[in-house]
């Protein structure tokens, strides 16, 4: 079959991690028979350097006309530090997520048995974790009003939510627990926000409809801390925005593997895949970063196709990379590493 797949490679390392899923996407199209068709666009601190517009509308136009789109990183440390910048490479992603309606944002967090010795948690507590944080992306705090006194003194954001939003995501949730180990954690804050409390109501009534899947309720602090304890006992986990960043970037470094964690993100219109480290300025250009996370997001880029079977191909070949150990220098340690580019040679060629 034939696809379109919109790139955006965005800034820092995001090119070089981005062609290295390519060529482990071209060689899942030899080996069962797909055409792949890319088309580049521009999106972060580059797109602003070159139109002004961190998400400029031809990249929009690209992701619209696109079967799913391959995402690399964005952000400049030019903007970082400078909070009076009246464009930033951040807003790109904000505005993507809005106008593509990408709605869920998906983190699964497995842990690799050959790479347990990363983790910064002892091995009995992270062996065998397997969990997904589900994040609601395009509402919440981030996308509520937001403002300034008048006399500039003090400043406001507001977490809003409305019924359909957070039905929409629970539903997500329950159809992914029901493929996996059947439970989900609703994640709130619902002791003092009242968005947290509609979150909480409404989870009580979609909760009814899948009665084969267990439901816990737990408030945010005690996820946090919880996580670190028992990570093993969640399943799904669901939450909105904010604390949906915030837990899954806990639950990211579990594993130790950072370097290796994919996401999707689902949307209305298309879906985006992407690794869910950043765009590690420090590295840019270098051919040292790892790929592997941007090559398991195209794993699930494959899967969001239903190509299943090309999917698992990826994710055995990566397997297979770093139990022989052909990674980067970030999972090889004091053994000797390979570039970048290598891997993304090697996993192409042993697919
Ligand atoms: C993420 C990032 C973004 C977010 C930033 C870059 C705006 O942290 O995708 O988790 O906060 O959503
Ligand atoms: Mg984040």
């Amino acid at each position: 079959m034939d696809f379109k797949i919109g790139v955006l490679a965005g800034d820092g390392i995001g090119p070089e991690i981005v062609e290295q899923a390519i060529k482990v996407m071209d060689a899942v199209g030899n080996k069962f028979g797909h055409k792949f068709n890319y088309t580049e666009a521009l999106v972060g601190a580059i797109a602003i350097d070159e139109t002004g517009n961190p998400y400029p509308d031809e990249t929009h136009e690209v992701c619209m006309q696109s079967d799913a789109v391959l995402f690399g990183a964005i952000g400049d440390p030019k903007y970082d530090n400078n909070p009076a910048a009246k464009v930033r490479p951040e807003q790109g992603l904000l505005g993507m997520r809005k106008k593509l309606g990408l709605y869920a944002n998906i983190r699964p967090v497995a842990t690799f048995p050959s790479l347990m010795d990363k983790s910064p948690l002892r091995k009995d507590i992270v062996q065998d974790v397997d969990l997904v944080v589900i994040r609601e992306l395009t509402g919440g705090i981030y996308f509520g009003a937001r403002g300034r006194s008048e006399d500039q003194t003090a400043a406001f954001d507001t977490c809003y939510y409305t019924t359909e939003e957070v039905e929409r995501i629970l539903k997500l949730a329950y159809v992914y627990a029901g493929k996996r180990n059947k439970k989900v954690t609703v994640v709130d804050k619902a002791n003092v926000l009242a968005s947290s409390r509609l979150w909480r109501e409404v989870a009580q009534r979609v909760e009814k409809e899948y009665t084969d899947i267990e439901t816990d309720y737990m408030l945010v602090d005690n996820a946090a801390m919880q996580l670190i304890q028992w990570p093993k006992k969640f399943d799904v986990m669901v939450t909105e925005n904010m604390f949906g960043d915030i837990l899954s970037d806990e639950a990211s470094v579990i594993t130790g593997s950072m370097g290796l964690l994919p996401s999707a993100s689902i949307g209305k219109e298309t879906s985006v895949f992407e690794p869910i480290h950043g765009s590690y300025p420090q590295a840019a250009g270098q051919d040292i970063a790892n790929p592997l996370a941007t090559v398991l997001s195209a794993a699930m880029l494959l899967e969001s196709l239903d190509l299943l079977e090309e999917a698992q191909a990826v994710k055995d070949v990566v397997n297979k990379s770093i139990e022989e150990g052909y990674v980067t220098v970030d999972i090889a340690g004091e053994s000797e590493s390979c570039k970048t580019s290598q891997v993304g040679d090697w996993l192409a060629a042993n697919l």
